[in-house]
């Protein structure tokens, strides 16, 4: 795991918009896993700013994001499609064709998660993908006890996960009950990981993710495992940490 510690919120969105520009510009082509929270904020918020400094273009880039609530049309307010077009997308050139997210509308959702699955494969899977991470350890919308070996699934979200998201709804009972989520195998299958995590909040998920064992009841600590993880925290989130 390759830890960089940073003195801010702000310094830790900078640094991840950074990597996440060069790997664009490395590849131009690359297929990015984007995810949601208030974490990515401030990181999307300098990826426009650098995207505008620099007079690039992401035309050739194709984003698949880890996840989206069930029940929510892709314009409701809440839902992580408007979420990215409003924080993100609007911002930028990716033709809306190549912008990729579960719906969480789908009839079917079972074939939505292997139609989800299937769209991975075929965009060569993921180069680099974004994660925050739960205070309970969740990724995307993982959950404790999730397996690891889990594609893209149906799952039920926790009381807690429900009270944490609930900041943005009216009512914590608007809250959906379950989201589309990318697996856990899915996301480990990224060929880069980045890892955020700002806050005193966080401070105990992070330091269950750098001291604790790999174990499914805390779904990010397989992360771990992976050969080319960063985790980018500020000092708050690793104020619980020896390090
Ligand atoms: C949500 C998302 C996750 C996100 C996590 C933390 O439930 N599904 O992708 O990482 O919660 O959110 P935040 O960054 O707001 O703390």
């Amino acid at each position: 795991m390759n830890l960089i510690e940073t003195v801010s919120y702000e310094e830790m969105s900078i640094k991840a918009a950074e990597i996440i520009f060069e790997k664009v510009k490395n590849k131009p082509a690359s297929t990015l896993g984007l995810a949601t929270g208030g974490t990515p904020l401030g990181t999307y918020r300098e990826l426009i700013n650098i995207y505008n400094k620099e007079r690039t273009s992401f035309q050739h880039l194709s984003t698949i994001n880890l996840d989206e609530y069930v029940g929510l049309a892709d314009d409701h307010p809440q839902s992580y499609h408007m979420y990215m077009h409003e924080h993100l997308f609007k911002y930028l050139d990716i033709p809306a064709s190549q912008t990729h997210l579960p719906d969480g509308l789908a009839k079917d959702l079972d074939g939505e998660c292997a139609r989800y699955d299937k769209l991975i494969e075929q965009l060569g899977g993921v180069d680099l993908q974004l994660l925050g991470i739960g205070q309970n350890g969740h990724i995307g919308f993982n959950e404790p006890g999730t397996l690891f070996n889990t594609r893209t699934h149906v799952e039920t979200l926790t009381e807690s996960t429900r009270k944490a998201n609930a900041r943005y709804f009216s009512n914590q009972s608007d809250v959906p009950t379950h989201a589309i989520t990318m697996g856990i195998q899915s996301i480990f299958q990224s060929r880069e990981i980045l890892l955020l995590a700002s806050g005193i909040k966080k401070a105990e998920a992070i330091r269950r993710l750098i001291e604790g064992d790999v174990t499914e009841d805390f779904p990010a600590s397989i992360l771990k495992n992976h050969a080319n993880l960063t985790v980018i925290a500020d000092r708050e989130a690793l104020s619980k940490s020896t390090i």
